[in-house]
């Protein structure tokens, strides 16, 4: 009986350290990321304007981060993604990916910022 118990509080620990470690993705941080910085050329609903710039809204999550990984760790080369990916910490990457995929992945692009004028000419 005892050591029954010590087999399950120990199974609680070990889960305990993996929950933490796998934290869940915050939605709300990746679009605020978004807002700030990618919009400008994935768009704010991740449709692109520009022909040159991919559209990732309903990509996978998994893919979208470890594109961003690679870019990061320079085995993916890209003179714009690079320098941005540079400034994106684990727990970003991992927020901004998961609201990507979250996105539909159809639609027109908006790349229109909250309180802001212009637009870029489709490409
Ligand atoms: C100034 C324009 C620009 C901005 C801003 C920008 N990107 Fe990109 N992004 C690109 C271009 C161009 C590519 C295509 C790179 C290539 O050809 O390898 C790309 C590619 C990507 C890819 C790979 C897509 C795929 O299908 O493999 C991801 C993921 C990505 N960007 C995420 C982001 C995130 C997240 C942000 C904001 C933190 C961001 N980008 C901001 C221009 C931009």
């Amino acid at each position: 009986m005892i050591r029954r118990m010590i087999v399950l509080g120990l199974g609680s620990l070990v889960l305990t350290a993996a929950g933490a470690a796998a934290r869940a993705a915050d939605l709300r941080a990746g679009e605020a990321i978004v807002q700030r910085t990618c919009y400008a050329c994935h768009g704010l609903n991740g449709v692109s304007s520009m022909s040159l710039y991919p559209n990732l809204a309903g990509q996978k999550q998994a893919y979208l981060a470890a594109q961003l990984r690679a870019f990061r760790d320079g085995s993916r080369q890209n003179p714009i993604m690079t320098l941005i990916a540079a400034h994106l910490s684990a727990a970003q990457i991992k927020d901004v990916a998961a609201y990507f995929a979250s996105l539909e992945p159809s639609g027109r692009a908006t790349c229109i910022p909250r309180g802001a004028a212009g637009h870029h000419p489709p490409g």
